[in-house]
This record gives C-alpha cells, structure tokens and sequence, in this order.
C-alpha cells in the first residue's frame, strides 16, 4: 500500500522533531502502522528555515492552504500554537476531509467543542496526544488503558518549563529570570513564556484530561489558575526546612455536586514521589476505582519527547483511517452524546 502522506503546518521545534523521528525510525513505524508514513509538505512562513530541516525530502511551502487543499495529503499535522490562525487552518483542514493531529492544547482547551464537532460531522480524527504532558501516553492511558474505570481523580506536574524553574531555583538558587531564559533556550517554554509561568499551560492541559476522564465538555474558562510568579527563593527554601517541595500542580477531581479543576503551586511532603519529579519532567497520577492509584512520567516537553506523541498520533490513525468509521469514534475527544452536565465547581 502507498504510503499516507501528511503535511505539517509548522517546523519549527515540535515539527522537526517529527520529521526527524519519522525519518529515523521510518521501517519500525512502517511496521506498526501497516504502511509507510511520509512528511510530503510542510509550511513554513521562513522557506529556507523549513528546507534546511527536510532538504529535498518534501516539498516546502509559504502558504498553509497549498497544504490543505492538496487532495494528496491525508494527515494535517499542527505545530504553528496559538488559538488564531492555528483554528482557521484546523477548521480548513478538516473541511477538506483532512485527518488533523496537534500539539496545540491552548487550541483544544478553548476551541475543542467546535473542532471536535466539525471532525465529527466530516468523520475526520483529531488527535492530540502531544498536547498533554509531551511523550507521556496520558491520553490514550485514560481513553483506552483506564476505560474500565470510573475516574476519580487525576493530579500532576503538566508543566515542564515551571517544574525545570522550581527545580533550578531550589537546587543552584538561581534567580527566576536566569532560569525561565534557559528554559526557553532549551525549547520547553511557550513561545509567551507567560502561559507557562501563570499555569495557563497547565490548565489547558487539565482541561482536556478532565473533559476525557469525566466526560464534561472541554471548560478552561472554569478553572482556577494560579501561576508561580509570585513565588521567591524564600518561599523554596521555606518550603523545605519544613519537609516540603512546592510543585505546580494540576489538579481534577469528581466531587458530589460536580467537579474541581484546579492548577495553582503546592506544598508536597518531600518524601512523596512526586515531590521528587525534578527538571522538565512531567508526572501524572490518575485514581480510578477498579485500578488504584497509577503514575505516568517522563518528558513533558521538548522536541523530540512531543514528537514521539505526534507519531504515535500518526500511527493510530493510519490504522484507523482504513477502518469501519464507526471505530473512529473514541479517537474524538469524547462521543457528543456522553456529554455530562456535571458542573466545574468555582473556587
Ligand atoms: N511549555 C510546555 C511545558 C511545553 O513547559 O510543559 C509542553 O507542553
């Protein structure tokens, strides 16, 4: 079978870690996804920029819509961020018929009912996979490995640029500033740091779990955001005279009367495991009831950490674009139809 072309919009970062994940490991992927899976396109508003990264490998690109109109192009990949011109091209995308896998949880947090809906009446997929704690499998972890279970609740560090923040600040005593400038050296931060400093970053992400644990629609505006810009070194060092680690952690929960959402920075006991999550890293613990409490960690940012769960998105839906489309389903973010009311409490 030929293999299933895919276009990238954006190669920056996110996206020339997928093209160089899918080159490297291209006869394991071809395996697992039971054909090849070829970068034909990318878009880069930098042409050269974009052809030092792909050479002659595939055709480069100023203009997103030659990309989304190409009726040889079954995967849309988005990598560009933002909530603007990200949901035109998505929205396009999936107009045309276009699978489309993303990376962009500010986009899905705010926009998801409406990008979901759109893929669902064109029976396209939107996978998002690399939009939540960057290589770690969470999503498929609660959408598949955990689907027996009924979700109680779900804690965690979904920031690396922060979680990398308190770790040097603790560790070196270095100054905020200092530490948040290499952060954005090493690729971690946003491109506005701010999402990330004031647990917007974090909240996206939380958002989307809680919409796929609980089953409510995606709601970030409800949740309760406090960053760590108002944190010092004193407040670290406090902290751990008195057996403690401040993590920013998000935070959701069923409760009786509907369900918490919440990122704001917290008092760990130091002894915890996730006290000792330290650098770039995320780590995720989920409760249901059948299973227990599990943990889910590694790299939650980066290159080639989130392209690994931008190819897994790839793989999946290769499989599936072949399929029954009535096997698609789960791969949205939730069925319209198993929407709950519950309510996000206010804090
Ligand atoms: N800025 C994000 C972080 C990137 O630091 O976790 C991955 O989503």
């Amino acid at each position: 079978m030929n293999a299933i072309k895919v276009g990238l919009l954006g190669i920056g970062t996110v996206g020339s870690g997928t093209f160089h994940v899918l080159q490297r490991n291209q006869a394991e992927i071809r395996g697992r996804a039971g054909r090849g899976i070829e970068v034909s396109m990318v878009c880069r508003r930098d042409v050269a920029a974009a052809r030092a990264v792909v050479g002659d490998a595939a055709v480069v690109t100023a203009d997103p819509y030659a990309i989304i109109n190409n009726p040889e192009i079954d995967i849309v990949v988005e990598t560009i961020g933002g909530c603007g011109l990200a949901r035109e091209l998505v929205l396009a995308a999936i107009a045309q018929g276009k699978h489309v896998v993303t990376a962009n949880k500010a986009l899905l947090a705010v926009h998801g009912t409406e990008i979901f809906e759109a893929a669902r009446a064109k029976g396209v997929m939107v996978a998002f996979e690399a939009a939540v704690a960057g290589g770690i499998p969470i999503i498929k972890a609660l959408r598949e490995g955990l689907t027996a279970n009924r979700i109680e609740w779900i804690a965690g560090i979904i920031n690396g640029t922060t979680n990398f923040i308190l770790s040097e600040m603790k560790a070196k005593g270095l100054d905020f500033d200092v530490v948040l400038k290499e952060a954005q050296r090493l690729g971690y931060a946003e491109a506005d740091p701010t999402f990330d400093i004031e647990g917007v970053d974090a909240a996206h992400k939380l958002t989307l779990m809680s919409a796929i644990a609980f089953g409510v629609p995606v709601q970030f505006d409800k949740a309760y955001v406090e960053g760590i810009t108002q944190l010092q070194a004193a407040d670290i060092r406090y902290a751990e005279q008195l057996g403690y680690r401040i993590k920013l952690l998000g935070h959701t929960r069923r409760r009786e009367n509907g369900i918490e959402l919440r990122v704001h920075p917290t008092l760990v006991p130091a002894n915890r495991l996730i006290a000792n999550v330290e650098g770039a890293m995320n780590a995720v613990l989920v409760q249901g009831d059948a299973v227990g409490t599990t943990l889910y960690y590694g790299k939650g940012a980066g290159a080639e950490p989130t392209a690994s769960a931008v190819v897994a998105d790839l793989v999946d839906i290769t499989r599936l674009a072949t399929a029954d489309p009535d096997h698609r389903v789960p791969h949205l973010a939730f069925q319209p139809d198993a929407i709950s009311n519950t309510p996000i409490l206010p804090m």
